[in-house]
């Protein structure tokens, strides 16, 4: 019988020491990209690749994140009393959207114990797992594309695409072969991977994006994973054991990525989304105009 992908881990219990200050009394993963936290794109592209089960794995501090998924009685009420009706529908719709369950990493000892944090609530099944700092704009979510491929290949897969230069090292990064078939040209094996190597030690330019979909047999080698790059367990090198049982592909997704845990990043998508917003892109777009940017 075929494996479905019904369940995707958001991991956010990292502190955001990339966004000092703002991140101080705030998760990272509250900062709104225009309007909307950061987080809930990455609910959102879950449940719209066909999850249904979102476990969201947290940590002290975070709690911002559980209300903004809950129901806000006192708001509903006040917007219900002053007839703003679409707010309203907008508001509840966040509690509506999907049942998350929330499991905490007690410490901050890396993604890769993240990921095993959920291990409870996975169960014996593949998943997916979402960095909500990477925000992808796709036409088809790039979740969705990717659960494509899993369901033909029945094998993790994990998002990547080509960084260039000295920046390689802040990712990831993937020594792959070609395969053939349907996703010819797009869907790598993967021979190995390296987390965060020196330019000179990386074994390609492509990097790993935070978008992976996982065999449940990932929990055993995560368990079994010593700590690596920046003294966490990582991801990284509990996928890389995996790949002594399991194949392991790479695809090559169709969609913009932004690195929204960055200043920089957050600033371009910021600008990008809004440009892309039916109500904000041309007053934004006019505005923008207007600036001299020397
Ligand atoms: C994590 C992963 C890394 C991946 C990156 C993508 O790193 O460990 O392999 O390339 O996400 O955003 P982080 O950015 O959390 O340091």
């Amino acid at each position: 019988m075929k494996m479905k992908v019904r369940k995707a881990v958001i991991p956010a219990a990292g502190m955001g020491t990339r966004f000092l200050p703002a991140t101080k009394a705030q998760p990272k993963e509250m900062l709104a990209l225009v309007d909307k936290p950061i987080i809930q794109y990455g609910v959102e592209e879950a449940l719209a690749a066909g999850c249904d089960q979102v476990i969201i794995v947290t940590s002290r501090g975070k709690q911002s994140i559980e209300d903004h998924f809950d129901v806000s009685y006192e708001l509903e009420k006040m917007l219900e009393a002053r007839g703003k009706i679409d707010l309203l529908r907008l508001v509840h719709g966040i509690s509506d959207m999907v049942h998350v369950a929330y499991v905490r990493q007690k410490e901050t000892l890396g993604l890769g114990d993240a990921v095993l944090t959920a291990r409870e609530l996975v169960g014996d099944e593949p998943f997916a797992v979402l960095l909500p700092d990477d925000v992808v704009d796709a036409q088809i979510p790039c979740l969705k594309q990717m659960i494509e491929v899993f369901d033909e290949t029945q094998s993790s897969v994990i998002a990547t695409q080509i960084v260039e230069g000295e920046a390689i090292s802040a990712y990831g990064v993937l020594d792959v072969k070609p395969t053939d078939g349907r996703f010819k040209g797009k869907l790598f094996e993967i021979q190995n991977m390296v987390e965060k190597p020196a330019l000179k030690d990386a074994p390609s330019d492509l990097a790993i994006i935070g978008r992976y979909v996982l065999t449940p047999a990932v929990f055993e080698t995560l368990s079994q994973t010593q700590k690596g790059s920046g003294g966490e367990v990582q991801l990284t090198d509990g996928i890389k054991l995996l790949l002594k049982k399991e194949r392991v592909y790479a695809y090559v997704f169709e969609g913009k990525r932004h690195d929204a845990g960055d200043k920089l990043g957050f600033l371009k998508a910021t600008v990008e989304l809004a440009l892309k917003r039916k109500d904000l892109g041309e007053p934004f777009r006019l505005y923008l105009k207007t600036l001299d940017l020397g």
